[in-house]
């Protein structure tokens, strides 16, 4: 059996516990961290597994995996250096954490041969950080883009087939669960900048910094700006892009684009997220699936523990870094930001 600590058991955490009860892999979930050790768990999550110190799972020497699906900078960053440090092989959904520390935590697994998998923190449940790494791997990569916030995208689809405004929108898709209390960071685009900034390490081999993202939200996206783009066939969405400039320089970009109708993101509704990839010799693919939510995000979290269990403690090598398409066509696969009236 292979030692399992979960750290966190809301909507993710609680999806992956599940997971790991109705499937016979050779997991044993030894530690469950939580805030608070009175709050109704799923059946799960047996009550002598939940503890509040996050220290205490890494003193079990008995823990193999670390699952980290709290969120947060702390204790997030302290327990996942913990567990590399000791050679422990670490799985975690926190876009906000690898965004800021990925350089310095992918260092330090290949340092401590820890296996570090966040396959999570991108798209849900779309594998395309395992598809740059793996199946698209020969390619000089031109230009990743993407739906990469489920939340902004139901929004911007309510807008345009119920012909709601923004905080109507907005209302209808927290009723539902798709949006946070707070969403603060998901209709500025800071939440897809971060998963950008992680699809753009996969995609040209470097980690790029937070605030080498424009970063531009849709909270100035009116109905007028759905209309115009309507009577124009095309459709608005908040498009998340990588792409290389001049001189190797990779820039990335936050912000709401008029796409024609017919570009496979136009046709992305809801809260599902989808990903081009533009190659050298896989022309432009598209990934597309739930982006968000407890099962969708515990597949690839529970993908990543699997690939854990079968490294057996070999580190994932590093990315190298990728050039430019030679044959690259110069004709642009999204056009460019729309601007949006005050
Ligand atoms: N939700 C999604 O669809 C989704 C998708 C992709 C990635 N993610 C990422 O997955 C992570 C978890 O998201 P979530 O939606 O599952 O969050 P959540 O529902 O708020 O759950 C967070 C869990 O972590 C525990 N926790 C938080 N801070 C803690 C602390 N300081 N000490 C001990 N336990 C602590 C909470 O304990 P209590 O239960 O006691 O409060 C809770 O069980 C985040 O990094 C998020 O960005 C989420």
């Amino acid at each position: 059996m292979i030692g399992v600590a979960l750290y966190g058991c809301g909507t993710v955490g609680s999806a992956v516990a599940e997971a790991l009860a109705t499937r016979a892999d050779g997991f044993e979930l030894r530690h469950v961290v939580v805030r608070d050790p009175h709050r109704l768990r799923t059946a799960a999550v047996p009550r002598a597994l939940l503890r509040t110190d996050w220290r205490a799972p890494l003193a079990d020497p008995g823990v193999q995996v670390v699952i980290e699906v709290m969120g947060g900078a702390e204790p997030a960053g302290s327990l996942i250096r913990g567990a590399l440090r000791t050679g422990r092989q670490v799985v975690t959904a926190n876009k906000a954490l690898i965004a800021a520390a990925g350089a310095e935590l992918e260092a330090l697994a290949w340092a401590r041969g820890a296996f570090l998998g966040y396959e999570a923190a991108v798209a849900g449940a779309i594998p395309v950080l395992d598809a740059l790494r793996g199946p698209l791997a020969a390619n000089r990569i031109r230009r990743v883009a993407g739906i990469l916030n489920g939340t902004t995208n139901y929004i911007l689809t309510r807008m345009e087939e119920d012909l709601l405004d923004l905080p109507a929108a907005l209302r209808q898709a927290q009723e539902l669960g798709f949006a946070e209390a707070d969403p603060g960071a998901d209709l500025s685009g800071r939440d897809a900048a971060q998963k950008l900034v992680i699809l753009a390490r996969h995609a040209f081999g470097r980690w790029l910094p937070l605030e080498r993202v424009r970063c531009e939200g849709i909270e100035a996206v009116t109905g007028g700006d759905i209309d115009d783009a309507l009577r124009a066939g095309e459709r608005i969405r908040l498009v998340a892009e990588a792409s290389l400039g001049d001189d190797d320089e990779v820039v990335l970009e936050v912000a709401p684009r008029a796409l024609p109708a017919v570009h496979p993101l136009a046709a992305v509704r809801n809260e599902t997220n989808a990903v081009a990839v533009e190659g050298d010799l896989c022309g432009v693919v598209v990934l597309a699936g739930p982006g968000a939510g407890g099962k969708a995000t515990a597949s690839a979290v529970y993908g990543d523990l699997l690939r854990a269990a079968g490294s057996r403690g070999r580190p994932l090598a590093p990315l190298r870094t990728r050039h430019p398409s030679p044959l690259s066509t110069g004709t642009d696969m999204l056009p460019s930001p729309i601007v949006i009236s005050s």
